[in-house]
């Protein structure tokens, strides 16, 4: 099964070859709009989006559901597995009265047969209103949307980025800490492959935050997404020692080790269970503070902890399926 772009493709507009590259901010509304990098959201953006997420979970918990999306459809894409984002997606366009094309299993699709990116989301956009994609290759996202007339959103680049991910995160670190100006962020483990804590370091630098980046030597966050907190001016410390700065810490994200972007497995055994976060290491955390993760864990979390208050991660999983009706809401033109 290829999933690789054809080689006869037309070049892609610089602005629209993926993660790297930053998008402009959504500045004229989100109806229409493709949802492919972080550096999309400005903090209007930001405030706008975590307000309507905050009135769907008030909907939810009050009527369960609405008619709000009724008669538009989603399809939703996924060329690597997923259980979160893929099942918030459907359940937040179930809950808004909308429907589903879901194709979780593309080796079930014409893909195995053959058939590209491009020509599979011209496909699924005769029939679909919004496409949501995850696939293993940075910048598929962008180059879906180059071909797509109906707005792409991006559920995962390969190593790039998982913008969905991190709007959930920050509204999840507002709502626990209710603010984000002020606040010393860790984040721990595969910093180098976690798409996730990518987007987020990208978006939290809209905001005056301190980073602590805490990974094994050979798992560092990318020189761009440090580039992207250099040129906001803000501070960031690197160490491989969670023990040494626990105690300072008011987010402490974890994250897997990525096995699927590893070539050599030994590698991976080396460093699959380098951190682990246990009631140990929890009694150096602050009082206030909260722990983090996008999921699936492995072993970087102990079930010890999960009745801890400080432990958010189940929280956090919850907020996805707001901020994923607020997304699709906007971009379909009814938030
Ligand atoms: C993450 C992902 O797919 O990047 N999962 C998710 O969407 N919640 C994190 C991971 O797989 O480790």
């Amino acid at each position: 099964m290829s999933l690789t772009m054809p080689t006869n493709s037309p070049l892609l507009p610089p602005s629209r070859t993926g993660g790297a590259v930053p998008a402009d901010h959504i500045t004229n509304g989100f109806y229409g709009q493709d949802i492919l990098s972080v550096s999309q959201f400005s903090r209007d953006n930001l405030d706008y989006i975590f307000g309507v997420a905050h009135e769907m979970q008030v909907l939810v918990e009050r009527f369960g559901s609405a008619d709000l999306l009724q008669g538009k459809i989603l399809a939703n894409l996924f060329y690597e597995p997923s259980t979160r984002t893929s099942s918030s997606f459907m359940a937040a366009m179930l809950r808004l009265g909308g429907q589903i094309i879901p194709i979780n299993n593309v080796q079930y699709s014409s893909v195995t047969k053959g058939e590209s990116l491009p020509d599979t989301v011209r496909t699924l956009e005769c029939y679909a209103d919004v496409i949501v994609l995850r696939h293993p290759e940075l910048g598929a996202a962008a180059t879906a949307a180059h071909y797509a007339t109906k707005p792409i959103i991006n559920a995962g680049d390969g190593v790039g980025e998982h913008p969905t991910q991190a709007l959930l995160d920050l509204f999840t670190i507002v709502q626990e800490l209710e603010r984000l100006d002020g606040l010393r962020i860790a984040m721990v483990g595969d910093l180098k492959y976690g798409r996730t804590v990518h987007s987020l370091t990208k978006l939290l630098s809209n905001y005056n935050v301190e980073f602590v980046f805490v990974n094994p030597a050979i798992l560092p966050m990318p020189a761009d997404v440090l580039q992207v907190v250099e040129n906001k001016g803000l501070r960031f410390q690197q160490t491989q020692d969670v023990h040494a700065v626990i105690s300072d810490v008011d987010v402490l994200y974890v994250t897997r080790v990525q096995k699927e972007r590893f070539t050599d497995m030994a590698q991976y055994d080396r460093v699959k269970d380098h951190y682990v976060v246990d009631e140990e290491l929890m009694t150096h955390a602050k009082e206030r503070m909260v722990v983090m993760h996008p999921l699936p864990r492995l072993n970087e979390i102990s079930y010890a902890i999960d009745n801890d208050p400080r432990a958010a991660y189940f929280r956090q999983m919850r907020n996805g399926m707001f901020i994923r009706m607020a997304l699709l809401a906007a971009v379909l033109g009814k938030a």
